[in-house]
């Protein structure tokens, strides 16, 4: 009765990776649990989702190659658009996000265009506009840039518009932490910079201004749904985010959050489905509406009893 914090299935979105490959889902060694899902079959696993009560997904893709464009990410037969409309076409009542970025299709591994060993903001809005543009067409009915690049926002939105795709949400990765918590993930996606790394467009851990910074030029250029990322070491920034906008506030808890709490279980150090359940309610009691995680199908089946 005087709980003052609740943590639902309806809270949660659970993160899947798409690949070309045929055959049976195959275990993402990094991450123990979860997996990559052939294109003919990740409609079966989302429907599966969406009867535990999750409410979304978030799809990845692992393309078939790499080039130093990216444009695995916005081809039309691109593996996220394939899902997108393989899961549209099979489920109902399941909202389903698409993350919009280069590095998993570039060969340099960069979230943006290169050159001269730069990563250059402006020329980059315009692929990551035809990528989200890409899956909108498809049928996805969120977009979210994990980008980082400034003005995507804005971009996205009016090349949305632009089509006639104005019901179309933009849940922006709005103050993104370039992280050491991402290496699982790196190496799921195959998305480890070649070279550098991605500390002149994600921000450094230390800055906490410059996360409200991030969050309120993507209310000002259209976003609908904010997210701070990732979401253990900046529980104090979910807290100022969710008090300085009034859009709803997402919080990822990346894989390697994820990966922490899976090796310690396989050690037979902790409790997993405790401590799975007192994190997730600790990110709700900082504020975020809704949790993206990897723990999500096991902690659904958990609080469903
Ligand atoms: C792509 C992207 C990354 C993650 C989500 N989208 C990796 C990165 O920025 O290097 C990380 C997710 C996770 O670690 O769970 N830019």
């Amino acid at each position: 009765m005087v709980r003052e914090t609740s943590l639902s299935p309806r809270n949660l979105i659970y993160p899947l990776f798409v690949t070309y490959a045929s055959g049976e889902p195959r275990e993402i060694g990094s991450m123990p649990g979860n997996y990559h899902w052939p294109v003919d079959v990740v409609a079966r696993e989302a429907a599966s989702v969406a009867e535990l009560g999750i409410p979304a997904v978030l799809l990845f893709g692992i393309p078939e190659a790499k080039d130093a464009a990216g444009s695995g990410a916005y081809a039309e037969e691109g593996v996220v658009q394939r899902a997108v409309r393989a899961i549209k076409r099979e489920v109902t009542d399941l909202v389903v996000i698409t993350d919009v970025c280069l590095c998993e299709y570039t060969s340099h591994g960069h979230c943006g265009v290169v050159r001269d060993g730069r990563v250059l903001n402006d020329p980059t809005l315009e692929l990551l506009a035809k990528t989200a543009l890409s899956h909108a067409r498809a049928g996805a009915d969120i977009v979210a840039p994990s980008d980082m690049m400034d003005g995507r926002i804005r971009a996205i939105r009016s090349a949305l518009d632009h089509e006639g795709l104005t019901d179309t949400l933009i849940l922006s990765y709005a103050a993104k932490y370039a992280s050491a918590f991402y290496g699982p993930f790196r190496e799921a996606a195959g998305s480890a910079p070649q070279f550098g790394d991605r500390n002149a467009y994600q921000m450094d851990p230390a800055n906490r201004r410059e996360a409200l910074k991030e969050a309120l030029e993507d209310v000002a250029e259209g976003a609908d749904i904010i997210m701070v990322k990732p979401a253990l070491a900046y529980m104090d920034i979910i807290r100022e985010v969710r008090e300085a906008v009034l859009l709803p506030v997402a919080a990822y808890n990346v894989s390697g959050e994820y990966a922490m709490v899976k090796a310690a279980a396989a050690a037979g150090w902790i409790d997993e489905a405790r401590m799975v359940e007192e994190i997730l309610t600790g990110i709700r009691r900082a504020g975020a509406d809704m949790i993206l995680t990897y723990h999500a199908r096991d902690i659904a089946r958990r609080l469903r009893g």
